[in-house]
């Protein structure tokens, strides 16, 4: 029997095997455009970095979307399908009769509650045995920090939010928004082409631009880059501009994180101020800690603790529910 922690994200998913190996992909499949492409390639299904580096030759998916799986074409089902059949592959798993594979997969909240039975098909005939939780829910388990917690987990997709009551949490004690890393990049890019409108660059470059220079409130260095301009490699000052997307993102994960704590029972609202978790890649944004942590002043204070290596968060949580999980709490998927 293998157990398995699968971290089903937007824009990476991880995956932690009882085994001790733990790998992380960009969650991207595409297949060959045409018969050109597939001579190039010398390949008919390319996941992860591989896809994202040969995406001008595939047709390419991105199963999640805005935390939603994308349940239009067939082929969406299969990226899904894909993706989590190349995860288990990397820790080896074999998925027959002498190695049943089960695995706890952790979603984006909104997908738990829309794409539940789609996940169960895309997952048919890959594991034995299964169950799906919310992604904050699992990063929770993982850093066990079951009681009077609240986690953040700013992906790409959306923003999660679970308050921790020592249960399973309900409805009630989640939020989600999609406000995330995505939408930082769209109003990113936005800002900076009409700052410089003879810039050439794509999404994925204002992505790696944010990864490494994101930050909220006053800047401590100026962010500059290089684009072609009429193609020409020319330097960029964007620091307004990383300054203005990033902070996009507080108003509305204050206003939710308010919002979620007077349903907490009054004796213990003091003690989830202080237990703030920030998971998730967005997490990582320079000074967002402190910046919560003020807004939080004006309700009585409180503390935020940043996961500064949050890759393998959520899967680990999986794992150790998968280890924790009794023969009832699995969902069977007989073929
Ligand atoms: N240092 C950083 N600063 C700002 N954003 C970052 C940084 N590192 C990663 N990110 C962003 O975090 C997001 C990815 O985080 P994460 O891997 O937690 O998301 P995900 O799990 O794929 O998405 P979701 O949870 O929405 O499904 C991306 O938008 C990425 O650009
Ligand atoms: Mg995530």
């Amino acid at each position: 029997m293998l157990s398995v922690g699968i971290d089903l994200g937007t824009s990476r998913s991880a995956i932690s095997s009882s085994n001790g190996e733990q790998f992380v992909v960009d969650s991207f499949v595409g297949w060959p455009a045409d018969l050109v492409a597939r001579k190039v390639l010398q390949k008919d299904l390319l996941v992860g970095r591989d896809a994202l580096d040969n995406r001008t030759m595939l047709e390419l998916h991105r199963p999640l979307e805005r935390g939603l799986l994308k349940e239009g074409s067939d082929r969406d089902v299969e990226a899904a399908r894909e993706l989590l059949r190349h995860l288990l592959s990397l820790v080896g798993a074999k998925g027959n009769k002498a190695q049943p594979v089960r695995a706890v997969v952790g979603v984006p909240a909104a997908a738990l509650r829309t794409n539940k039975q789609y996940l169960r098909t895309a997952l048919k005939g890959v594991v034995d045995s299964l169950m799906i939780v919310s992604e904050p829910f699992a990063v929770a388990y993982g850093l066990n920090a079951l009681l009077h917690t609240m986690i953040i987990d700013i992906g790409a997709g959306t923003t999660d939010f679970v308050v921790m009551k020592g249960r399973y949490p309900t409805e009630d004690d989640q939020r989600s928004l999609t406000i995330a890393g995505d939408s930082i990049d769209t109003y990113l890019q936005k800002l900076i082409q009409a700052k410089y409108p003879d810039a050439g660059f794509t999404i994925f470059m204002v992505r790696e631009w944010k990864e490494k220079h994101s930050f909220v409130g006053e800047p401590t260095d100026r962010v500059v880059v290089t684009v072609p301009m009429s193609g020409v490699p020319t330097q960029i000052d964007i620091t307004d501009e990383m300054r203005a997307a990033c902070e996009s993102i507080v108003a509305p994960i204050v206003e939710t994180m308010l919002d979620l704590l007077p349903h907490v029972e009054p004796e213990f609202q003091e003690r989830v101020r202080k237990n703030i978790i920030l998971a998730g890649g967005g997490g990582l944004i320079r000074n967002l800690g402190p910046t919560l942590e003020r807004a939080l002043e004006k309700v009585g204070g409180g503390k935020i603790r940043v996961i500064e290596a949050p890759v393998f968060c959520g899967s680990d949580g999986g794992l150790a529910l998968a280890k924790d999980a009794q023969d009832s709490d699995w969902d069977r998927l007989v073929n």
